[in-house]
């Protein structure tokens, strides 16, 4: 693709699942310009870092978790919640790096990931007619006209939700929180318990010993810094271009574009149209991105997109993000990933297990059931294995909260559970207990997928 590209050229592009009905564009427009005014969110340095991060990934030298809600809200905004979430990503990220062996790239669906897309863009509710909510950043969740309609302050809102998100979870990151010395302290008070609860308090035990043989030898200051300081990194889906577009920064003096409202930004399933606004949008910022491929994606066309997105393999610049279901992953994926292979740009392969596997319960929730995530992920890791892949990382829908939204896990969440602690505000989300679950699968699964190869190397 020739075309000059500017943050505003997705305009002249057809543009699905951004609002068309806001009532006065004039202060839409006020909106945009304040926006673009205001301090960047994250900082190019911090950026660039992680795409060196992703591009250790894409070498099979890293794996990326990569999680959070699916909408945050202006309603749960509270720092519990934050809290929370980072502390179950880093148990995570401690299950994954101490039985995995390899550093954990971590990244939130956190600051910022407030837009959603809508397979309906209105919702009827006893013969009354509004449009369909599209996430906090756009209108309300009430079914009330008022609340349903699209109002720019939201934007402003999202924006200064974030900044303080990102405040906090730097504080948590850097100020000690996230200091090995209190990984017992991470286990949330309901996992504590649980099967997950022991099993991560025995791991807790062997890291604290290696800890202490570690601290004994004296090892330098740049490893004394991994011990008590993480990297913890921001993601939302690029939806709303004219948020994205104010959000955008050129750097000095290397000329570079980046969109400063994340550090990493994902073109969502619905939106990733080749001549499409989304598309074109994000292939002239400089930020590691994501792509969600679910299952009518054809390898033609993702390495048409690769062509666009990332045409000079730039190592750690894009993350294709499979999310087919637990029944289509074994017919889509290794067509794909042959498909990258034999193209050779490097890529990161990672696994959003959430998206392919929701179904509506019988009492009308919308759920998904624990197996098939577990099924999807494993069919992930083992599809990778036969195709001589990396299995870069999981994409989930998790929170620390003690919701029932998913069925099943350890704690057995059943259909009659589900109405007793369903908040989420877009699609369901594992808890703290499933997700951890999940991760010790994971390190199961991905040591014996590597025994076989450490034994014959
Ligand atoms: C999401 O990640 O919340 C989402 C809407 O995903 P997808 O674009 O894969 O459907
Ligand atoms: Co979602």
């Amino acid at each position: 693709m020739t075309r000059d590209w500017t943050p505003r050229s997705w305009r002249a592009m057809p543009v699905k699942h951004v609002p068309d009905d806001y009532p006065d564009l004039h202060a839409l427009a006020r909106v945009e310009g304040e926006l673009s005014r205001l301090p960047p969110l994250v900082f190019t340095a911090e950026t660039r870092r992680l795409t060196e991060s992703l591009a250790q990934v894409a070498e099979g030298k890293a794996f990326l978790l990569q999680g959070g809600d699916c909408a945050e809200s202006f309603k749960e905004f509270t720092i519990d919640n934050i809290r929370d979430t980072f502390r179950l990503i880093l148990q995570m990220a401690v299950v994954l790096t101490f039985s995995g062996g390899r550093p954990v790239v971590k990244v939130g669906r956190i600051a910022g990931q407030f837009a959603k897309p809508r397979t309906s863009s209105v919702e009827t509710i006893d013969g009354v007619t509004l449009p369909a909510y599209r996430g906090d950043i756009i209108n309300g969740m009430d079914f009330t006209p008022a609340e349903r309609m699209p109002d720019p302050k939201r934007l402003l809102k999202a924006y200064h939700q974030s900044s303080a998100t990102l405040g906090l979870l730097r504080n948590f990151a850097q100020g000690g929180y996230a200091d090995l010395c209190n990984l017992h302290r991470w286990t949330l008070d309901f996992v504590a318990g649980s099967p997950q609860g022991d099993r991560y308090r025995r791991l807790a035990d062997q890291i604290f010993e290696s800890l202490c043989f570690l601290s004994a030898l004296c090892v330098g200051p740049e490893q004394q810094r991994s011990l008590h300081q993480v990297d913890f990194f921001t993601s939302h889906e690029a939806l709303l271009l004219n948020f994205e577009e104010a959000m955008t920064r050129r750097e000095h003096p290397s000329g570079d574009w980046y969109d400063t409202s994340a550090h990493m930004l994902w073109i969502g399933e619905r939106t990733r149209q080749l001549d499409g606004g989304h598309v074109e949008f994000m292939r002239g910022i400089q930020n590691p991105i994501g792509l969600k491929c679910g299952p009518t994606m054809e390898p033609d066309e993702l390495l048409r997109l690769i062509d666009v997105l990332n045409p000079h393999g730039r190592p750690g610049r894009l993350t294709l993000i499979g999310r087919f279901g637990a029944d289509k992953v074994s017919d889509c994926l290794p067509r794909l990933m042959a498909a990258t292979r034999r193209d050779g740009r490097p890529v990161v392969w990672s696994s959003d297990p959430m998206h392919g596997n929701t179904l509506k319960a019988s009492n009308g929730y919308k759920t998904r059931p624990f197996d098939r995530i577990l099924s999807e992920v494993k069919s992930f890791l083992e599809i990778a294995g036969a195709e001589g892949v990396h299995p870069g990382g999981v994409h989930l829908e998790m929170t620390g909260q003690n919701v029932t939204e998913c069925l099943g896990g350890a704690q057995a969440v059943t259909e009659d559970d589900l109405s007793s602690r369903y908040h989420t505000h877009c699609d369901p989300r594992l808890n703290a207990d499933q997700a951890l679950q999940l991760a010790f699968l994971l390190t199961e699964k991905l040591q014996t997928l590597r025994a076989p190869q450490a034994r014959a190397a």
